[in-house]
Parts: structure tokens; sequence; C-alpha cells
């Protein structure tokens, strides 16, 4: 009898391993704080196909080029440190001045990245109605482009509203650290949006795919080497720049450039990081056992790099009646046109039921 108990005991055990352990990995709904104003279910009633819309989508471009899943990424992260995931980066310049877009860090965001996401809303749109915004949209496709390259599954809080304006060159500069920038740096500039030390070396993690250009990396090579570098390493990036403002690109994950894995650390440990911001967070005390603990376990860099695409994803978000929903991603309401008019159309055709 007591062999029973205990044989029903050990069954209970081992089976709530194996649901929490599969609710760990597929059901990622972390214990993140949720923003007032978002929700995990936000459209469900009135855009329910929205997340299999942007997904079936994506994989169409992705099968074309999966160099857009890192312009993808590296979009919504431009958008959420600069005011917040706003959609803002995503807006043309206008009579108030050079947008977002125009000013240095976002120079290198790739042109397709902005087409990929208006095309998305475009669909959106189509099936449900002006009900979803732009950064809603920015943070599934980033979402999306981790998990079509491999990387982890998670949901999103969604209910973001499109931003009015955008910000200043100087703002702009201000709130995206340059890849020049050490751990001290990093660590400082991204706790002013709450985000710690080990959120600092997850995010970062986002270098596991994509490219960068010579300009961002060769202040490492010249006029002298950076000692933190591997040998070999800095040879082969001689060759692909071999002066410092070389147009070119190189991979920023040697070890596996269209894959989200954990190999980005693993490269760090082998000092073949492509840019000072990444190679210091392993030179770095404060930041090196993370590095380590990401580069040997893949699975707590997934987790960890959720919880913190999560936090990111809320900064600063407008929800509620603060903001719009954009009827085009890069012209606000207000600007458009095609959009005023069409307002004022549907306002008489509802005045003529009268
Ligand atoms: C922590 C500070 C960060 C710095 C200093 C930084 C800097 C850079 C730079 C300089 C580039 C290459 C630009 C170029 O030369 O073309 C780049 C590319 C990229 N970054 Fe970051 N980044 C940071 C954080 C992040 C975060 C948080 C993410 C996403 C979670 C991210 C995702 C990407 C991706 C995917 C690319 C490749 C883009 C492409 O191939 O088009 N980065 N980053």
């Amino acid at each position: 009898m007591a062999s029973f108990a205990s044989l029903c005991s050990l069954l209970l055990i081992v089976s709530s391993v194996l649901v929490s352990s599969y609710f760990g990995v597929s059901e990622a709904k972390p214990s993140v704080h949720l923003v007032k104003g978002l929700s995990w279910s936000f459209y469900d009633s009135n855009c329910p196909k929205l997340e299999s819309i942007v997904r079936k989508q994506l994989k169409k471009v992705f099968k074309k080029d999966i160099g857009q899943a890192a312009g993808l990424l590296r979009l919504h992260f431009h958008d959420c440190f600069v005011q917040g995931c706003d959609g803002s980066v995503l807006l043309d310049g206008s009579a108030s001045g050079p947008s977002e877009q125009e000013a240095p860090p976002n120079l290198s965001l790739r042109a397709t990245a902005f087409e990929i996401i208006d095309d998305l809303r475009e669909l959106v749109h189509s099936k449900c109605g002006r009900v979803v915004s732009c950064a809603d949209i920015a943070a599934l496709a980033a979402r999306d482009s981790v998990f079509l390259s491999g990387g982890p599954d998670y949901e999103v809080p969604l209910g973001r509203k499109d931003g009015l304006n955008f910000a200043t060159r100087n703002e702009t500069l201000a709130n995206l650290p340059a890849p020049t920038s050490n751990t001290t740096t990093l660590l400082t500039e991204l706790a002013k949006k709450n985000l710690d030390a080990t959120d600092v070396v997850a995010l970062s993690g986002g270098h596991t795919i994509g490219l960068g250009h010579c300009t961002s990396f060769t202040e490492r090579l010249y006029p002298t080497q950076d000692p933190s570098m591997d040998e070999t390493f800095a040879n082969d990036l001689k060759e692909v720049c071999p002066a410092s403002d070389t147009n070119a690109t190189t991979v920023l994950d040697i070890r596996s450039p269209d894959t989200f894995d954990n190999k980005y650390y693993v490269d760090l440990v082998n000092r073949q990081g492509l840019f000072t911001s990444d190679q210091d967070l392993y030179t770095d005390k404060r930041t090196r056992d993370i590095v380590t603990s990401f580069a040997v376990n893949q699975t707590l860099f997934f987790e960890q790099f959720v919880h913190s695409m999560i936090k990111m994803g809320q900064l600063s978000v407008l929800t509620g009646s603060k903001g719009e929903i954009r009827a085009n991603c890069s012209v606000r309401n207000s600007d458009n046109a095609d959009y005023l008019k069409s307002v004022v159309e549907e306002d008489e055709e509802s005045l003529s039921e009268f």
C-alpha cells in the first residue's frame, strides 16, 4: 500500500515537472508586469486573426530573405528606446523637422523593414479595419523574427497606440547607445529605462542575427587594434574593411549569422564580438558571468531574452485614448490626405442616413 502511494506521488511529481517544463517553453507568458492599458488578448474580439496574418506573411518574406528578420528586430528596438514603443521611428519627416529615421543611428535601419511593416498593416487593416496600431505590428514582427529564425516563441502584450510626433535628432542620439559604448555606458543608459545588467546582456543577444557596417566597428581595428579582439578575427575583419570608412558589411555572429541562438555569447567568450558594446560585456566583471551563463545554456538565454523583450516592448507605451491608430504607418493621420478624405466621406454617408 505504502509503495503504491509513493508510486502515485512519484508519478504526480514527474507529470507536474513535464507539464511545467512544457508550458515553460511554449506558453511563454512570463512573470512580467503588464503596463496599464496593454493586455495579452487585446485584439481577440476585433481582430482575432491578427497574429496568424502577421506570421503567415513574414514566413513568406523570410523564405525569400531571412536577413529581413534582423532588420525587423532592430526596428522594434529603435522604436522602443526613443520616446517609447509608439511607432515614432516609422514616421516620415514633416514640416516640423527631420524625422527620427534621419537621425544617425537610424540611417542603417533597413528600408525594407519599413516597407514590410506597412505591408503587414495593409493586410491587417484590410481584414479587420483600422483597429491595430503600427507599434503593435512592429512588436509582433519582432517576435516573429526571433521565432522564425530559430528563437523562442512568446506572447506579446498588445494595445499600443501610435504616437503623434517623432523625436528630434538629439533625443534619438541620446537614447540609442553607440556601438563604441563600453559596459559602464550601457548599464547607465539602460538603467534609465529600468533595464538591469541581465536585461542589457540578454537584449544584446539580439546581435545573434544580422549585419553591421564597417564604420560601426573599425575604431577597434585602426589605428590600433583593440587588444580584447581575437587576432584571427581582427585580420578577417581587416579584409572586409581595409579602411575605416569602407562601405561593406559583415555578420554580427560569425558562428550562426542567420539563426537566433546563443552563439553570440560563445563568440564573446572567444573574443569574437563585433562591437565594443558587445565584447566589453565579457571583459567587464559585472556582466561576464551573465555572458558565460548564456553561452553554456541556451534555454536560460531564451527565457531571459523573452522576459527582457517584453519589458522593452512596454517602454513608455501610449494606450487608451492617447495616440492614434495610423492608417499609414509612415504618416500621422492628421497629415494623411487620403485618410482625411475617407473620414469626410464616412461622415457624409452617415449624415445621409438621417
Ligand atoms: C545595447 C546596445 C546596442 C547597441 C550599441 C547596438 C548597436 C548596433 C549597431 C551599431 C548595429 C549595426 C548597424 C550597422 O552598422 O549597420 C546593430 C545591428 C543590429 N542590432 Fe543592435 N545594438 C544594441 C542593442 C540591440 C538590441 C536590444 C537589439 C534587439 C533586441 C538589437 C538588434 C540588432 C540587430 C538584429 C541588428 C542587425 C540589423 C540588420 O541586420 O539589419 N540591438 N546594432
